[in-house]
């Protein structure tokens, strides 16, 4: 499926993409906590047609926002990811059982965010993680699901992404998820919009460039969930998602979507070989 797009040079023109110098140091290192090495840059999965280097959407934000995320004390994200640590304990349900009851501690989830969203045999279906915390929690507590991108949630995610930070996001797109890979390729490449735009349009094509006052990445999904300075809130990739195309101004999927599912297998896919990162911190 060789699906390059060309330039929407109105759509472009509209959002005034400029080839701007960088406003931040694309030759940074990232090291958490003195001790924790993070790849930000990658050679790209086999499977990427158009771009030979991955890069973490950390390189590309301003120097005070990328030192946020060098120490835990400095990111805020960590503020929930604390709160996330006392609701594993907390038992709930009427099995009265918590997360801590059948995983032990959080740190028995290292390794899990770098390859979700992932197949599970059992139940038939492509899950993210979202969807296996909601499903842990209906079907071993006999709990309340989660809202797919409300607070409890979030935090749970970046809980369980903490623990991971420094391994390789490592995404299966073969077997029983080929298919699903490969509609959430298509979502990629699919203009929408009344702008007629596609991610690929902004974060494959334009990546590195100006958009109005932010600065173009790759739209990777390894650093999440993200801690915005905007909303100051960790946001999910859903949430992401939804806002970056309610940009391109059109219909959105919802949060838990099939279609985002499938989006986000594909987005992951693309960031295979960079680390897992979240909770990062971005503008
Ligand atoms: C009664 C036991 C039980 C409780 C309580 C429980 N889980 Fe699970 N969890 C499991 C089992 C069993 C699996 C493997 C499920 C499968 O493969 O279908 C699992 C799998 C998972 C996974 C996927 C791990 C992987 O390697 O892919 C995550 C993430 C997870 N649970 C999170 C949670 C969280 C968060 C909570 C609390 C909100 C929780 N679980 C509560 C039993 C439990
Ligand atoms: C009109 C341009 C535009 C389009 C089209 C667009 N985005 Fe974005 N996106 C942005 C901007 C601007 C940002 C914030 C700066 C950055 O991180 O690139 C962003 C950020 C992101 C991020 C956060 C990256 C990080 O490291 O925090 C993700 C993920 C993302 N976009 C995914 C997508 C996906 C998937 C699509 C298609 C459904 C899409 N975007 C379409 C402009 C766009």
């Amino acid at each position: 499926m060789g699906i390059k797009i060309v330039h929407p040079m109105a759509a472009v023109a509209m959002f005034a993409l400029a080839a701007t110098p960088a406003i931040s140091d694309e030759n940074a290192n990232l090291v958490v906590n003195d001790e924790i090495n993070i790849t930000v840059r990658a050679a790209a999965p086999a499977h990427m047609e158009n771009v030979s280097e991955v890069l973490s959407g950390w390189l590309f934000r301003a120097d005070e926002t990328q030192q946020f995320q060098m120490d835990d004390f400095d990111n805020p994200g960590m503020i929930w990811v604390d709160k996330a640590v006392a609701s594993w304990g907390k038992a709930e349900g009427s099995e009265g059982k918590s997360c801590a009851s059948c995983h032990d501690d959080p740190d028995s989830m290292a390794g899990v965010k770098a390859v979700y969203p992932k197949w599970n045999e059992t139940a038939g279906e492509l899950r993210t993680l979202e969807l296996q915390i909601n499903d842990c929690r209906e079907n071993r507590m006999g709990a309340e699901p989660w809202k797919y991108t409300g607070g409890d949630m979030v935090n749970m995610t970046a809980l369980i992404a903490s623990v991971s930070r420094g391994m390789p996001v490592n995404v299966a797109i073969d077997g029983p998820v080929q298919s699903t890979w490969e509609q959430g390729k298509e979502l990629y490449y699919t203009r929408t919009g009344q702008l007629e735009m596609s991610c690929a349009n902004c974060h494959e094509d334009n990546y590195g460039n100006m958009i109005r006052a932010d600065h173009l990445s790759q739209g990777q999904i390894n650093g999440f969930p993200v801690y915005r300075l905007k909303n100051a809130k960790l946001n999910s990739v859903h949430s992401r998602f939804k806002g970056c195309v309610r940009d391109t101004r059109a219909e959105t999927y919802k949060p838990g979507s099939a279609e985002f599912i499938a989006l986000e297998l594909y987005v992951a896919s693309r960031g295979n070989g960079l680390s897992v990162e979240g909770p990062s911190v971005r503008n």
